[in-house]
């Protein structure tokens, strides 16, 4: 298996996917907190100044933080898709979002941070849509960029059982890493598979969400670096 291919086909297909994406105004009045997921960004956006997504799609999580946290000053969308970025950006614009910021990069870009500078991180739906081995680089350089007592809030797709990973065709192309038209879609780790990953991390809270009728539960969890 070749790791520098199946990340490019990875990025190409997100960029496509974001090509489609349609622009629209995004604004505070329009964000219901329906979800333990916006419990959690609400909760980002009233605890941290300073909060980073890794990445961030279209960025509409870190726009809800920007538009409905009491203390969030600069918000900073990264994602190696640049459809996602340019599309996040005219989000932003068109919504009149003054503290946020998109930038094209991959788990690479992360390493130019400096250390301690984020007291958020936000990161859903990534860590568990790439092969380990970017993985570890994304969960190392988390853990060097965010500040002591920072928060690192994390999204997962459900767990995958046995036959889902039948029914959907994927093929397993490392430990738990599961490609679909040789993209990866899964990387099935456990809820606690992931928390022993963050080390020097407590768990602040963890919960789960329905994203869709009909689908299991998306899994949630809040980190605070010691
Ligand atoms: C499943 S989407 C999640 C988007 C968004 N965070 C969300 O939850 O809706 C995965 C995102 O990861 C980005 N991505 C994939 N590989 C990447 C890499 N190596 N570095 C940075 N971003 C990457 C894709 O472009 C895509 O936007």
């Amino acid at each position: 298996m070749d790791i520098k291919e199946i990340k490019q086909a990875s990025i190409k297909f997100w960029d496509d996917y974001f090509k489609q994406y349609p622009t629209f105004k995004i604004q505070k009045s329009d964000i219901t907190i329906d979800t333990v997921l916006d419990e959690c960004l609400k909760f980002l956006g009233d605890q941290c100044e300073n909060v980073i997504d890794i990445g961030c799609g279209e960025g509409l999580c870190l726009m809800e933080i920007a538009l409905i946290g009491d203390k969030v000053k600069s918000c900073l969308g990264v994602d190696a898709a640049e459809t996602a970025v340019s599309k996040a950006s005219e989000i932003a614009t068109t919504s009149e979002i003054k503290n946020i910021k998109f930038v094209q990069g991959d788990e690479n870009y992360l390493k130019s941070l400096p250390d301690s500078s984020f007291d958020g991180i936000f990161c859903s739906n990534f860590l568990d849509v790439v092969p380990a081995s970017i993985s570890e680089v994304v969960i190392k350089e988390m853990l060097r960029i965010i500040k002591p007592k920072g928060f690192i809030l994390l999204k997962f797709n459900f767990v995958l059982n046995p036959e889902l990973i039948e029914k959907l065709h994927m093929v397993e192309i490392e430990k738990n890493t599961y490609t679909m038209n040789g993209v990866v879609r899964a990387m099935n780790r456990s809820t606690e598979e992931w928390v022993s990953l963050f080390i020097d991390c407590d768990v602040v809270r963890i919960g789960e969400f329905a994203r869709a009728p009909g689908l299991p539960n998306d899994r949630v969890i809040l980190l605070q670096k010691k």
